[in-house]
């Protein structure tokens, strides 16, 4: 019995520390992203419901603050980057979170105007700029 719960014990701690782990491994870059990511994807589910919109306006304004938030972060990779290079690596990685901001105005304006086709096209901008932000800047498999 007594070891029945020692075991018990053990394997329950096991797991919260794995679990403690793997929330603290996310960079504070890595938790706005992620934040945006739900949001984003709760927006897409329900874009085309009407009803929904004034759920979508609320979805992109707490995207926007990630996107604050995530401006002012440097990727974990900036540590690899050369002294000399950092600033222009830097200065590229904002001018890239700049232009997410504005498809996201664009996003904004075509949900509120019920221009599907619009939203459709930035929907797609946003996914290009992932992937070309992933590609420059995050860690390889993402
Ligand atoms: C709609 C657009 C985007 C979405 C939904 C998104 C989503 C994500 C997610 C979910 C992660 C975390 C992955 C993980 O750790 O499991 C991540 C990481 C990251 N993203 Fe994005 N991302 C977007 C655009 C961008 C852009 C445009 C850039 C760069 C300008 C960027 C730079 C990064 C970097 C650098 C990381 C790694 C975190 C770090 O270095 O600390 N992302 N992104």
């Amino acid at each position: 019995m007594k070891m029945k719960f020692l075991l018990t014990l053990a394997l329950t701690l096991a797991l919260g520390c794995t679990a403690a782990f793997a929330a603290e491994d996310d960079t504070p870059l890595a938790k706005e992203m992620k934040t945006m990511n739900k949001s984003l994807r709760a927006l897409k589910k329900q874009v085309a419901d009407a009803a929904k919109k004034d759920d979508n306006l609320a979805l992109i304004a707490t995207i926007r603050k990630s996107l604050d938030a995530a401006a002012k972060l440097e990727p974990a990779k900036t540590k690899e980057v050369p002294a000399a290079e950092k600033a222009a690596y830097l200065d590229k990685y904002k001018a890239q979170m700049t232009d997410l901001v504005k498809t996201y105005d664009e996003l904004e304006a075509a949900i509120k105007a019920d221009k599907a086709d619009d939203v459709k096209k930035a929907l797609d901008k946003l996914s290009e700029q992932k992937e070309k932000g992933h590609k420059d800047f995050a860690p390889d498999e993402k």
